[in-house]
């Protein structure tokens, strides 16, 4: 049986750079889920499909192919046969998938693609809902969190590294939303699964929770 290890957790807590870390230290392979539902969000954005048009979204489903492949190690995202990777890391992106990702038809497109990828390799596989509903047998669950104040601060550091001129409050906002929607959605709302263990990295470095979850998994 493979090994899986569960990272749920809200938007900016770290989980894609932690667990790219603990994939690398252990010879996991790193699934990040987020961009599954951020490349269905890019494509409705290119069609100029609206978050709200439900009946639309379901309608064009079947016409959105999203493959998992890797490059050295790194998840490439292949949306219709184009790697959009690069592009589905734009901020109106990941809102579009926070706000299209509450839909049961978008949520059961992807859940088989993740499912078969914890079947047959060792992952450590990043969300939501890893840990409550994707993967609920996996061996080790960790729900990592940290302040809205550090996540913004964190988020606004990597922009400004960018070259570009972010707005703090817009930033803290954004996650305050994204948040509440996350978390209040009916259908696999954002939240700690009962058997996973609470890791707050707002003062923590990024080596001392790779160094936690390494130890977790050993
Ligand atoms: O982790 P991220 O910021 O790339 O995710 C973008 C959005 O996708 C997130 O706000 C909610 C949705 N998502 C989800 O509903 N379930 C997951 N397992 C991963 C992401």
């Amino acid at each position: 049986m493979s090994m899986n290890v569960a990272i749920d957790g809200p938007a900016g807590a770290g989980k894609s750079t932690i667990a790219k870390a603990v994939a690398a230290k252990l010879g996991y392979i790193y699934v990040d889920t987020g961009a599954m539902y951020r490349a269905i969000a890019l494509y409705l954005l290119n069609h100029n499909i609206s978050s709200s048009d439900e009946k639309s979204i379901e309608a064009v489903l079947d016409d959105i192919n999203v493959e998992i492949v890797y490059e050295n190690q790194a998840q490439q995202v292949i949306l219709n046969g184009e790697n959009v990777s690069k592009e589905i890391r734009k901020e109106e992106v990941g809102n579009m998938a926070s706000a299209t990702s509450v839909y049961g038809c978008v949520r059961s497109k992807l859940l088989s693609l993740q499912r078969d990828l914890a079947a047959k390799s060792d992952v450590i596989m990043d969300g939501r809902d890893i840990g409550t509903c994707v993967l609920p047998n996996a061996q080790v669950k960790v729900y990592l969190t940290a302040s809205v104040d550090c996540r913004a601060d964190r988020r606004y550091k990597e922009l400004v590294e960018k070259g570009e001129n972010p707005n703090l409050e817009d930033i803290k906002k954004d996650i305050s939303e994204r948040d509440y929607r996350d978390m209040h959605r009916d259908i696999a709302p954002l939240k700690q699964a009962d058997d996973a263990i609470l890791v707050d990295s707002s003062d923590m470095t990024i080596e001392e929770v790779v160094v936690a979850i390494v130890d977790l998994c050993k």
